[in-house]
């Protein structure tokens, strides 16, 4: 599917404009999240009528995806950028190591979003936070549709509809969102996580804690908030829970991740078998892998009588409120580094979440986690 979220609002663009910089925007970059041309110019933006008049001279380059590359499909975006531009957006540089070396190779300061450090301050800076978030709620939205009963419990005169049971598996952001929206919609709801300090986070939204409840356990949870590793037999334990769990749900939501990793794998074949016929399952790591092996990138998969739900780029399938936070997200990162007087744009490179999300400077990959040898 195609990118449907844009990296500026209104709201941003009037910042930006009012501290006098020229703001460009592609002609249609808004309208898949109901933000035509016309809002853009309202907000005092200029409209370019295609990718090389809105890169050709642009000095910082707000994307939601990385540049394209001619092998897939349009122009060679990068190409289309002047040396020196400064590039900000979500590059999967991990994945994409050798379009990073092109950025050094063009003279491009890139900056990667998604690698934000996770400190207090840099909260509103978080794509991953905000995309998660939505990511969260529409994943329960997409089972919803794809089940054939209701969520709420029901009691009409022709008999009694009983709640569907959720369970979510992974309790991030995604997964918090997850629970509170099957919630919210009226649904039984469980969780695990693998951290002990999510238990409490799940039980404050209404939600049971599915996790084996020994000795062993809660002197991890008192550990603190990381993940301890546990021992085999604990390891059985928990396993055999959650399989006899997952047999018992309508709908399942894996969100786990492990950064920089395959997403682990949750729901195996033999949990999907043993799931009652029209269950569901949504795959939110299906871009990293997949927490169940039987899901495949945007495709709705039954097997076993049950519909397995892969789709990539969730926030996508939100665009109006994920453009609106991803474009904030950009303008809280970007706004503490404009000169007092002048407004140029002069980062702090000693800035945490400077270091933390810049890949490419002064035609040099920067980032300790991609320089050769790096992992
Ligand atoms: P994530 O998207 O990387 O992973 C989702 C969840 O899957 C995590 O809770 C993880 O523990 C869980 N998981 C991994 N392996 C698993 C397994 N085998 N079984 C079950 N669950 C498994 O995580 P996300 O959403 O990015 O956030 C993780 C934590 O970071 C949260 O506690 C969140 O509150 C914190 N955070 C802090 C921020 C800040 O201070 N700036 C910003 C965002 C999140």
């Amino acid at each position: 599917m195609a990118e449907r979220r844009v990296a500026a609002s209104p709201e941003t663009v009037k910042k930006l404009a009012g501290l006098g910089h020229t703001i460009v925007v592609e002609t249609g970059a808004g309208a898949a999240a109901d933000l035509p041309d016309s809002v853009f110019t309202a907000a005092g933006a200029r409209i370019a009528p295609d990718e090389a008049a809105a890169l050709g001279e642009a000095d910082l380059v707000l994307k939601v995806q990385r540049p394209l590359t001619q092998a897939e499909g349009g122009p060679d975006e990068l190409a289309l950028m002047k040396r020196g531009a400064i590039l900000v957006s979500t590059l999967a540089p991990f994945q994409n190591r050798e379009q990073v070396r092109a950025y050094a190779a063009a003279g491009v300061t890139a900056f990667a979003m998604e690698l934000m450090p996770r400190i207090s301050r840099a909260q509103s800076m978080d794509v991953l936070s905000s995309q998660s978030n939505l990511a969260g709620y529409r994943a329960v939205l997409e089972a919803a549709v794809e089940f054939g009963r209701g969520f709420p419990m029901m009691m009409t005169a022709a008999g009694t509809i009983a709640p569907a049971r959720v369970f979510i598996m992974g309790v991030g952001v995604a997964g918090l969102q997850a629970i509170a929206t099957a919630r919210r919609l009226g649904a039984v709801v469980s969780a695990t996580d693998v951290r002990p300090a999510t238990k409490e986070q799940v039980e404050s939204l209404g939600g049971k804690f599915v996790w084996v409840d020994d000795e062993e356990s809660r002197q991890a949870q008192t550990a603190g908030g990381y993940a301890k590793e546990m021992s085999d037999a604990y390891k059985q334990k928990q396993a055999a829970l959650i399989a006899e769990t997952i047999a018992k749900q309508d709908i399942v939501i894996t969100t786990a991740l492990i950064p920089g990793r395959p997403a682990p794998v949750l729901v195996s074949e033999d949990m999907v078998k043993s799931m009652k016929p029209g269950s569901v399952i949504v795959d939110l790591a299906v871009e990293a892998g997949g927490n169940c092996p039987l899901s495949r990138p945007d495709e709705v998969v039954n097997a076993y009588g049950v519909k397995i739900i892969g789709r990539r780029n969730m926030p996508s399938r939100i665009p109006v409120d994920a453009s609106a936070l991803y474009a904030k997200n950009l303008w809280n990162f970007l706004s503490p580094h404009f000169a007092k007087e002048s407004k140029a744009l002069e980062f702090n490179w000693e800035d945490e979440t400077v270091q933390g999300t810049l890949l490419t400077r002064d035609g040099k990959v920067v980032h300790p986690q991609l320089q050769e040898g790096g992992n």
